[in-house]
């Protein structure tokens, strides 16, 4: 099975295991986290009540401090991603793929990595390691003195390493308007399949929530 196959059959069992109610939080964990949602102004839409459980459910998971890995919120836009992601995702710093892009074009790659990184406190808090990156793909691919880098694709990995030494405390939240084989045409099988590893997927559909 190639890294594509896998990253699909990974979404499919997130799917299967939201279905089967397998996250291991119970339905009234799952109820609190809706109405914390609605009194935050979160909203179900429309035909996207499935993704609205699926939200619902991960938050509860965090709230039971029984999360893992982090999300990686994908669909059209207007749907809610960057919304959810300020309102409940909250890591220590919150960063735009188009940003990135622009200090890569500025400083260069080993720059980025290490601002990114930065590890300068001795007593850290909890969050500190939690990223936030939003609007992933939206940024144009990285020029710099003649060279072409997908700076984010580098990102991603660094993330996944951040993830794999520390758990949730190294989770990040990810937004992003493509599809995930839209993600491997850009960014490579290798570190899409790490995406779909170190965070649940969660596609938001429905109805643009700007043109309502
Ligand atoms: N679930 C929701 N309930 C209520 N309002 C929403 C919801 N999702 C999105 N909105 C409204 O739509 C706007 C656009 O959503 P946003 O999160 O920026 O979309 P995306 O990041 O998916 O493009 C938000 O600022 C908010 O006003
Ligand atoms: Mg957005």
């Amino acid at each position: 099975m190639d890294s594509i196959d896998q990253l699909i059959a990974g979404l499919a069992e997130q799917a299967e295991a939201r279905r089967a109610g397998r996250p291991g939080v119970a339905e009234a964990q799952i109820e609190r986290a809706c109405r914390r949602m609605q009194a935050a102004g979160y909203w179900p839409a429309k035909g996207a009540e499935e993704a609205y459980r699926a939200l619902a459910t991960w938050l509860a998971t965090v709230a039971a401090g029984q999360a893992t890995r982090g999300l990686l919120l994908w669909g059209e836009p207007g749907r809610g991603k960057t919304f959810f992601l300020s309102r409940f995702c909250l890591a220590a710093r919150t960063v735009r793929a188009l940003q990135i892009a622009e200090l890569y074009q500025e400083w260069g790659r080993a720059k980025v990595l290490t601002w990114l990184e930065q590890d300068i406190l001795d007593v850290v808090p909890d969050d500190y390691y939690r990223l936030t990156l939003d609007d992933l793909g939206a940024e144009p691919t990285g020029k710099r003195f003649g060279e072409t880098t997908e700076i984010l694709a580098d990102v991603i990995d660094q993330r996944y390493r951040e993830w794999q030494r520390r758990g949730w405390g190294g989770a990040t939240f990810f937004s992003t308007n493509l599809a995930p084989p839209e993600l491997a045409d850009r960014y490579g099988e290798r570190t899409t399949s790490r995406l779909a590893e170190m965070a649940a997927a969660i596609h938001l559909d429905g109805p643009d929530w700007r043109m309502e």
